[in-house]
């Protein structure tokens, strides 16, 4: 299977003129990448970004609100997001839920996005840890909420992306080691709530990854994919990043 990476643009960059640059050159690396790209940029660069472009990159919104449209200044809608030619997007990311939302509007969001037929980054990380090991329950609660209940054949279209929240804009990312563990959690847990079907679910890291821990967190950390934030909104760092994968 082809690894997922997932650039996460945040809210960068000030512009579209380097929004454009930005894409100009993670279309270069994508086309010597055999990995599938998604490009999460931020909402009011997307429409203007797919326009016309036919290549394998998919886009992605960062957040979108659960309801079809109504009075909520400020939000954009999953249906609005499928109009601009956007096929993914990400529900949960740490930086959404520390600004209020929680475990149900990420679910909310999930089920609303897969009813569109769009495809899911669910994004679940603890905030910190300790040796009593409660980030799993914290895990188990965060998946619990998400996908309890969801139909298996559903989660042909969600990626789990795990992201401690303590790597998230760090220096360094977590070990693949740990993130090993992690994998194999994630699964059992997502088997217990869904069925044996759920041993297929796709399961991302991201956190501090960069050009030099991207390759070895795919080899070790019992991983499909990455959600890369900081280095994907470097035009230069994408491409070295890419380039490092293939090796
Ligand atoms: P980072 O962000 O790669 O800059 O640490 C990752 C993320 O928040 O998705």
């Amino acid at each position: 299977m082809k690894f997922l990476i997932v650039a996460n643009w945040k809210m960068h960059p000030a512009t579209f003129a380097d929004a454009k640059k930005l894409f100009d050159a993670t279309k270069k690396a994508a086309a010597a990448s055999s990995a599938q790209i998604v490009v999460a940029a931020p909402a009011i660069f997307v429409r203007d970004l797919a326009r016309g472009y036919r290549g394998s990159i998919d886009f992605a919104l960062q957040n979108a609100h659960f309801e079809k449209e109504g009075a909520f200044t400020g939000e954009t809608s999953l249906a609005q997001a499928k109009d601009a030619k956007v096929s993914w997007v990400i529900v949960g990311h740490a930086e959404r839920r520390s600004m209020g939302e929680s475990n149900d509007d990420t679910k909310k969001k999930l089920a609303a996005a897969l009813a569109l037929g769009m495809k899911v980054i669910l994004c679940i990380g603890e905030k910190e840890r300790n040796s009593a090991g409660d980030h799993f329950t914290f895990i188990r609660e965060q998946l619990g909420v998400a996908i309890g209940g969801m139909a298996p054949v559903l989660l042909k279209k969600v990626v789990i992306a795990y992201e401690p929240v303590w790597a998230i804009g760090a220096s360094t990312p977590m070990s693949a080691r740990d993130m090993h563990e992690m994998s194999i959690f994630i699964r059992k847990t997502v088997v217990e709530l869904i069925g044996a079907g759920g041993h297929a679910v796709r399961v991302l890291y991201g956190g501090a990854i960069d050009e030099a821990t991207a390759a070895p967190m795919l080899s070790d950390g019992d991983v499909t994919g990455l959600l890369v934030g900081r280095v994907s909104a470097d035009p230069k760092r994408i491409g070295f990043l890419l380039k490092a994968i293939e090796q």
